[in-house]
């Protein structure tokens, strides 16, 4: 028998609350107030880790430098969440909750604005890691936390154009096997 899973009260660092605990983000830090997760690169790990940020109650946003991609990627989100509750480990009202908090923004300096953590899943690219890292960088104030969903390559090579001091370095966002409950 297969139960259905409450995942707004499941661990996962993509709830609000551990997202505070974790990354000591708290207040917004500009008058904008930041409750976003902000999902770069809308591909296929993209939309399963916005399906995890979507199921676990967060606004999520999804930026790729591709526009149309975006329209692609909503579809693609949706198939994950649906099929999820398909195989009921999450329930119809939930998927259904949980598209109705995603957005898409195809500028990246908008889409930063209301972001209280970023996501990176760009190609497997160490250069163009590094220059979306040093973008987020110009772009993020300190304290919103950015993360990269990179396979194998090493965070601090990454993140070596960006101006964070030591303790605020990006984090890595591991590969949960596209599991709803947590990266
Ligand atoms: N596929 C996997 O099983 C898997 C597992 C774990 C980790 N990863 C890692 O996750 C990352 C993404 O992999 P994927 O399989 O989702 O790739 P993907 O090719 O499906 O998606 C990558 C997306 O990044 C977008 N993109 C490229 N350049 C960009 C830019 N400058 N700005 C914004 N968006 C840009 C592309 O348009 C595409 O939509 C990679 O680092 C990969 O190694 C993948």
């Amino acid at each position: 028998m297969t139960t259905s899973v409450d995942y707004s009260t499941r661990p996962s660092v993509l709830r609000s609350d551990s997202l505070t605990r974790t990354f000591g983000w708290g207040k917004s830090q500009n008058k904008m107030e930041r409750k976003s997760v902000l999902i770069v690169g809308s591909g296929m790990m993209g939309c399963g880790i916005a399906s995890c940020a979507l199921l676990a109650g967060n606004d999520t946003i999804l930026y790729d430098v591709y526009a149309e991609a975006l329209g692609r990627a909503v579809e693609r989100t949706k198939q994950n969440i649906d099929e999820l509750a398909e195989q009921e480990l999450c329930t119809q009202e939930q998927a259904d909750a949980a598209m109705e908090r995603i957005h898409v923004e195809p500028d990246l300096e908008k889409a930063c604005a209301s972001a209280k953590v970023v996501i990176e899943a760009v190609f497997e690219k160490l250069e163009l890691k590094q220059e979306m890292f040093e973008k987020l960088d110009a772009l993020l104030p300190v304290e919103v936390p950015i993360l990269s969903n990179t396979s194998g390559l090493r965070i601090t090579d990454i993140a070596a154009r960006t101006k964070r001091p030591e303790g605020r370095l990006p984090a890595v966002c591991p590969d949960d096997g596209g599991r709803p409950h947590g990266i």
